[in-house]
């Protein structure tokens, strides 16, 4: 039997909606930017937040998608039960149909049964129903007009009431919010039907009894203080798991039996050399008891976990050490180690599934596709620097685990924060660890280990901040009229106070604002808020989704007045010559470097830009003096700004426009042109009129960031003056130290060759004065207790000198025991010789000794049996350590 296809299955939905006057959009990136309070897309409804919260006006009053979600940190988190079971993901796709104030519950819930029982065509008689029964907390009745409309579908008892954890959605601790209908599938045999009904395992974790689709109803706000306001609007927000869709239509009872991924699996099982059987212990506390179920799992986890770290640095998120970044580690680590533990992949391996998964989805999400090689070698050297310490913490892990019985089958919170911290072991990977072991791991403890190396490197403290207080109503969207204007008229429409640090700030939105807000690398504009009666310094501007937020100092007392909005233009002009010169710098790359080179991050300020970009090696000097040369050839041509807005993305894309992956474009975007043979880019920064304002342009630095990604930075106009002027004036000041040669650099090649030649004659005659001092020392030896000893201090003008003499010491003086003290640099030091014998004999220990003898100089040491040194603080001491050392020989061998 050939199964469906994922992208026939996805097209019916996708044509459904379409059909039902929806527009098809494509999916947002996975990573957020611009969003406080979530580092990935966790659901299909994140990217159109906005449109329900009403901060902005949707596009369309219906819109369907299939959209890249992430559920592994937050409010939403499966990442525990990935592999173990069939049906839990860390990224999946969630196709989605919404409403943004037009249909609600009648029609939504009409289509949906339509979708699943005419188009795919699912078995009426597997299908289950949820409404919310009402919360009393928020005061919130049942929800019984779902219920009734349910009833024209389907029978009573296959609607089933739920609580507010599984029939109230929320988007995150804060955010919109409303009821929801779920629909489940029964998708067992007759016999496991017949035997016990469906409606007894909704909601149970019965891996073949599952969730396929939610319905939102979307009415609510959740605010910080946890209450909940009505929204402006009712909204229909929906979600269907595509990969269970999958099996739902493909009669099998397993998302990865499915077309989605049994391409990476066979993948996986051949490389590999195992066969996957789809063995499944139905939750994470039932541990693989055969070899098949342990390589079964291990092979779901690494088809699963693929796909996110692929997707997630595809749409530009780093592995890294800090939030999102971490999180794609910690996933990347634990699919590392199924690989190594239970496939024994001791090589790296993951990065060859890149391909299949690029070529799987080059249809739906091309961007795989597109950067397959820069993505293969992030994944690579991840994969290598990982392996390096697994099995070194692999092997520490096995040796505690004696101590963890000990400790009631428990690892501290402690240890595992060492594995973490010294291993790279995620908290997550310790504990997944330890269970297979039978063992728990104290993840209090761990946390309190955490916060304690947090504090010791910064005192962190939470940012806490109020919800938004209205002060003026406005229809209209606030408009950013900053490309036009260097200052303009204002209201304050909203603001809010936050606390970071014990400081007390505060927010504002205004109507419209010539502030730019930070993005796309450009930092934020600062600037004053100017009334009548008050001016309040704007110290950073931020976008919060599309909401742009102003940081002042103060709250201006006339919240109401007039304002007029007036950003730093100084500090602007520099912004926006060294965000032109970014662009400029893009392309220049391309030109000396190759078309393989991709933005991968940015940085613009007054000061400085800085540009990240793929590509696998250094860039060479030569090279580097290449791009500046382009770059400043096309500064003094004096291009025009070409700056067009509201250009169809299709037309932009034509034009030749670089587009960077992971960012959002609406269907119109602005393009920026500094020659349309050179420089086209879909950018929404500030630039400069034309490219002769930037000056001149030095790049300062070139570097590593991470595996295939290459930094590059550099100033323009007066920032590069400065950096010339300082370069040049570094080189004055050498020239004058050197009093001023006529030949620099052959000048500091001479006093080069002089000093090897003065250090090589310094070396001989210390050489002499120590076989001297040899010949003088071995005449004052003297009979203490049969052993020939001697104490003193001697010219030294290093540790190595002071050993050597102590040893051609012993070479002369048979049976000798001696003790040897120099002031070096300034500081005491002590030197122990025994003869072989004596050392052999054990009475007398030059380690022992050394330590005894340190006290008197304030210091410490040691060494082996017959020779230790020791250094100390006090060069007082010496005489004294000296004198010290023949009444400790005489007593210890007395
Ligand atoms: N936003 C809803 C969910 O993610 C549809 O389940």
């Amino acid at each position: 039997m050939s199964l469906p296809t994922a992208s026939a299955v996805r097209q019916q939905f996708l044509d459904f909606f379409a059909s039902k006057g929806h527009h098809i959009v494509p999916s947002a990136p996975i990573v957020v930017k611009d969003d406080p309070t979530l580092l990935f897309i966790n659901s299909g409804m994140a990217p159109f937040k906005d449109y329900f919260l009403g901060n902005k006006p949707a596009p369309y009053k219906r819109i369907a998608d299939t959209q890249k979600c992430l559920r592994v940190s937050g409010k939403h988190n499966d990442l525990e039960e990935v592999g173990y079971d069939t049906y839990h993901h860390t990224m999946f796709e969630m196709l989605g149909n919404w409403s943004f104030g037009d249909y609600f519950k009648k029609d939504a819930i009409a289509w949906a049964w339509e979708l699943l029982t005419e188009v795919y065509k699912l078995d009426k008689d597997r299908l289950y129903v949820t409404y919310f029964e009402g919360d009393e907390g928020d005061k919130l009745a049942a929800d019984s007009e779902t219920q009734n409309l349910w009833l024209q579908y389907t029978t009573d008892d296959r609607i089933l009431p739920g609580n507010k954890k599984d029939n109230f959605w929320e988007m995150g601790d804060t955010g919109p919010c409303g009821p929801c209908t779920e629909i489940h599938i029964d998708l067992r045999s007759e016999e496991e039907r017949a035997a016990k009904s469906g409606r007894e395992l909704v909601n149970a974790d019965h891996p073949q009894v599952v969730e396929v689709w939610n319905n939102v109803f979307m009415e609510f706000q959740r605010l910080a203080d946890k209450s909940l306001v009505k929204l402006p609007a009712q909204h229909v927000d929906t979600g269907m798991g595509f990969e269970r869709l999958m099996m739902a239509v493909s009669g099998v009872k397993s998302n990865y039996d499915t077309d989605v991924f049994q391409p990476l699996i066979q993948f996986i099982a051949k490389e590999v050399g195992v066969e996957y059987h789809g063995t499944a212990p139905a939750t994470v506390t039932d541990q693989p008891t055969t070899e098949n179920e342990k390589t079964d799992i291990a092979i779901r986890v690494i088809a699963d976990h693929i796909r996110t770290i692929a997707f997630t640095i595809a749409d530009g998120q780093l592995p890294s050490n800090v939030k999102a970044g971490y999180v794609i580690r910690r996933i990347l680590r634990r699919a590392v180690r199924y690989a190594f533990s239970s496939l024994n992949q001791k090589q790296p391996f993951l990065f060859k599934l890149v391909p299949v998964l690029a070529d799987q989805m080059r249809n739906i999400f091309p961007e795989l596709k597109a950067q397959t090689a820069f993505v293969q070698r992030v994944i690579e050297e991840e994969e290598i620097a990982f392996l390096k310490t697994l099995e070194t913490g692999l092997r520490r892990l096995d040796a505690l685990e004696e101590t963890a019985r000990a400790n009631g089958d428990r690892i501290d919170g402690k240890t595992a924060f060492e594995l973490s911290d010294t291993f790279g072991f995620p908290l997550d990977l310790t504990a997944l660890i330890a269970r297979e072991k039978g063992l728990t791991v104290d993840e209090e403890g761990f946390q309190k280990e955490l916060a304690q190396q947090k504090n010791r490197s910064r005192n962190a403290q939470e940012t806490e901040q109020s919800d938004w207080t209205i002060v003026a109503d406005s229809d209209e969207q606030p408009a950013f009229v900053g490309y036009d204007l260097d200052e303009a008229p204002a209201r304050i429409l909203r603001y809010r106070k936050t606390t970071a640090k014990g400081k007390t700030e505060y927010q504002v939105v205004l109507d419209q604002t010539p502030f730019y807000a930070e993005s796309g690398g450009q930092i934020g504009d600062t600037g004053y808020l100017e009334s009548p009666l008050s001016k309040v310094r704007v110290i950073d501007t931020k976008k919060e989704n599309d909401l742009i937020v102003h940081t002042l100092l103060h709250l201006p007392e006339d919240l109401n007045a007039d304002f007029l909005a007036i950003p730093d233009v100084a500090r602007r002009t520099q912004i926006r010559q060294n965000h032109s010169a970014t662009h400029l710098v893009q392309a220049a790359l391309r030109e000396v470097l190759g078309s393989h080179v991709q933005q991968k991050g940015s940085l613009v300020n007054e000061k400085l830009l800085r540009f990240d970009f793929s590509h696998f090696t250094k860039v060479t000097d030569d090279q580097l003096r290449q791009i500046e040369r382009i770059v400043n050839e096309r500064i003094r041509q004096q291009i025009a700004l070409d700056e067009r807005r509201n250009v169809p993305i299709a037309e932009a894309k034509e034009l030749g426009a670089m587009a960077l992956f992971g960012e959002k474009y609406g269907e119109f975007v602005r393009v920026i042109t500094f020659d349309k043979n050179f420089s086209v880019e879909l950018c929404g920064g500030l630039h400069v009129p034309n490219t002769g304002r930037i000056g001149y342009l030095k790049i300062t630095a070139e570097s590593a960031v991470g595996a295939g990604v290459r930094r590059i930075e550099a100033t323009t106009g007066v920032g590069a003056e400065a950096y010339i002027d300082q370069q040049l004036d570094l080189l004055a000041q050498v020239r004058e130290t050197l009093g001023n040669p006529q030949h620099l650099i052959s000048s500091i090649e001479k006093q080069s060759e002089e000093i090897a030649a003065l250090r090589k004659q310094l070396e001989q005659f210390e050489q002499q004065s120590l076989n001297q001092q040899k010949v003088q020392l071995a005449a004052q030896v003297k009979a203490v207790n049969g052993v020939n000893f001697l104490a003193a201090q001697v010219q030294a003008s290093s540790a190595e000198g002071l050993k050597k003499l102590a040893y051609d010491l012993r070479q002369v003086v048979p049976n000798l025991v001696a003790v040897l003290g120099a002031e070096i640099d300034g500081k005491p030091q002590l030197a122990v010789m025994l003869d072989d014998e004596i050392a052999k004999a054990g009475k007398l220990n030059a380690t022992i000794m050394v330590r005894e003898l340190a006290k008197e100089i304030q210091g410490g040491g040691g060494g082996q049996p017959f020779f230790a040194t020791a250094g100390g603080k006090n060069v007082a001491g010496l005489g004294a350590a000296i004198a010290k050392a023949e009444a400790v020989v005489t007593s210890v061998l007395a």
